[in-house]
């Protein structure tokens, strides 16, 4: 979480920065700040709010200056106010720092220099950082580069981390452990630093992804050197983004997330192409075929994720069992890792996450590796930590999420796991050639099925409005449907903080019955498979105690049209595909409702899109 931004180069600082600070807004959004230095003077701005408060906070003082930081910021230690907002400075005001990430022993180290007699005005421990950072300098006589290379090596956390130095006008440094950061290469000595690539694009394809203990120093003349915390050169390795810039605009829709809803026939397509061949019949993962006998040996495969990513890889559970006759277990990350789960190097372990920086994903993948079992990635950054971690994997190909409610990557997410247990069930024999043949075909019709989904807006706007003030729902599925249930609870919740349920539908009875009354809306995916007539009876159920019925159903159905509410039609898939098309609904509906609430869609409270710390 926070998102950070640095420049140094020829240009004003300031644009950049702005312009950076919202493209990382999805990252955290409690408070923003920049520093800038102009002559030897630092411009420290911050305040509590969004990056837009920081403008108008701003607004008017000639800001000035050709290197400066910037931050966005998702409260970890102390509350979101002016005060905790970075950047963070040094007690003689020399240094200034952005900070993503957590310092662990921050209050040991506080002591200590609360003991040498540093006093502190914050509640962060990002502070503490700086003044460590300064006190080394001090009292070691070094240089920044050494004070902060000192300094480090006694932190124990995690820490992307930029700093700017009144005594050192013409430098900037920074750092990173755990939390991601990026280096742009511009022409004529311009260098950027930032959490992702979103606020480099603009200016260079050129990036460098500074690695776990790194620390780099741009110096105007100089230009980039990297060494580690062991104080090792490094070569830095030059990559070119492959990211477009009108991806990162809301193309005329309103939102970030209702751009993204619509782009899903789009990113499945793209997320399919050049990866099947109808004709050929056959699946082909580039980026995992030299684990793909791995796999078909598995004897079982833990898939470990957080969010809508754990709901996924649901799906892929049932996928993978289904498909390819593989015992699969499917862990939330930050369970697994603190359980002294058992794995050996006859597992696979399958990491899901669209940001590729999910912390507790990432402490995950540490664990099973260190165990032995290959680490097979699912991830949508390209070059995201996760992506770089793991042994081998497939990338979603969905485009940058910016909304942080997960839409296009939950459908990606699906596409690569099925794409991934077929071509395992064909090379290990346990799909028949005649299904996966017809399997295959019906993947292809995916995108244009969604397509004929999404034309149902406007029907789903009007259900939206029935219940956007109903202070609970509850979501119901089976079998495949069961994942999209309980992504469907999530997205409402977290966009309209409207309190969502999912369950299995059959669980129903073993509780939840006894919430249903005339005001609880109660969505159920009813769509023709092999559970469909227990859906009905669960949908019989709810009517008896007057509960509202809201079901998505395959197109023609007349069974559940007379006793549901309201039926939203989707067309008819393989039930192993359907979660690809009955999310879709649950989406907009939970899209629609947050603005009607006039919630803030793209940047819900309290969340962060990229979750990095634990
Ligand atoms: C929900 C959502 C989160 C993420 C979760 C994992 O809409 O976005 O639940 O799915 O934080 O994030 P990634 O996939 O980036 O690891």
């Amino acid at each position: 979480m926070c998102g950070i931004v640095a420049y140094i180069g020829d240009q004003e600082a300031y644009p950049i920065l702005i312009k950076g600070l919202k493209r990382l807004e999805y990252r955290g959004y409690d408070s923003a700040g920049v520093a800038l230095m102009d002559n030897g003077e630092l411009q420290l701005y911050k305040c509590k709010g969004r990056v837009a408060d920081l403008e108008a906070h701003i607004n008017g003082a000639d800001v000035r200056g050709t290197i400066g930081i910037g931050h966005t910021r998702w409260a970890t230690h102390g509350e979101p106010n002016d005060v905790n907002a970075h950047p963070q400075s040094s007690g003689s005001g020399d240094l200034v720092m952005i900070h993503n990430g957590i310092i662990e022993n921050y209050a040991t180290l506080k002591e200590e220099l609360i003991n040498r007699g540093h006093t502190f005005v914050s509640d962060t421990d990002t502070e503490v950082l700086i003044q460590l950072i300064e006190d080394i300098r001090q009292h070691e006589e070094v240089d920044l580069f050494e004070a902060v290379r000192i300094a480090l090596n006694e932190v124990v956390g995690a820490y992307a981390i930029v700093i700017l130095s009144r005594k050192d006008p013409d430098i900037m440094i920074g750092a990173k452990k755990s939390s991601p950061l990026t280096i742009g290469v511009g022409n004529n000595n311009e260098y950027f630093m930032a959490s992702d690539a979103t606020p480099i694009i603009e200016y260079t394809k050129n990036v460098v992804y500074l690695e776990d203990g790194e620390i780099a120093m741009v110096d105007r003349t100089a230009g980039l050197m990297i060494r580690n915390i062991e104080n090792q050169e490094k070569t830095p390795y030059i990559q070119e983004l492959e990211m477009q810039l009108e991806n990162l605009e809301k193309g005329g829709y309103e939102h970030f997330m209702l751009k993204e809803i619509f782009e899903q026939p789009r990113s499945i397509l793209d997320c399919m192409r050049g990866r099947l061949s109808v004709e050929k019949g056959k699946v082909v993962l580039g980026g995992i075929k030299d684990y793909e006998q791995k796999m078909v040996n598995a004897k079982r495969i833990i898939i470990v994720a957080c969010g809508t990513s754990w709901h996924a890889g649901l799906v892929g559970e049932y996928l993978f069992e289904d498909l390819a006759r593989i015992p699969v277990e499917v862990e939330y990350a930050s369970e697994f890792r603190y359980r002294n789960p058992i794995i050996d190097e006859d597992d696979i372990v399958l990491a899901i996450s669209q940001s590729g920086e999910t912390a507790d994903t990432l402490a995950a993948i540490e664990l099973a590796k260190s165990k032995g079992a290959t680490i097979i990635g699912i991830c949508n950054v390209v070059g995201s930590t996760i992506a770089r971690t793991t042994h081998a994997g497939s990338y979603t190909h969905a485009g940058p999420e910016i909304g942080v409610a997960s839409t296009k990557a939950f459908t990606a997410q699906v596409t690569v796991l099925a794409l991934m247990a077929m071509a395992i069930g064909k090379r290990k024999g346990t799909i028949p050639e005649s299904a996966f043949h017809l399997l295959l075909t019906e993947l292809t019709s995916i995108p244009d099925k969604v397509e004929s989904v999404l034309k149902r807006d406007a029907q789903i706007k009007y259900i939206a409005d029935i219940y956007k003030d109903a202070p609970n729902a509850l979501y119901l599925g089976r079998g495949y449907s069961f994942p999209v249930a309980l992504e469907g609870a999530l997205k409402l919740k977290e966009i309209s903080y409207i309190h969502a349920e999912g369950y299995p539908a059959a669980e129903m009875k073993h509780g939840p019955i006894a919430l249903i009354d005339e005001e609880m809306p109660v969505f159920v995916i009813a769509t023709k498979g092999p559970s469909y007539e227990k859906v009905v009876s669960n949908i019989q159920e709810v009517k008896a105690r007057k509960g509202k019925i809201i079901a998505v159903v395959t197109e023609g159905d007349i069974v559940v049209k007379d006793i549901a509410d309201h039926v939203i039609e989707i067309p008819d898939t393989d039930d192993k595909l359907m979660p690809l098309l009955s999310v879709i609904p649950f989406q907009l509906i939970s899209y629609h409702i947050a603005v009607m609430l006039k919630r803030n869609v793209d940047q819900p409270r309290n969340l962060a899109k990229s979750v990095t710390v634990e």
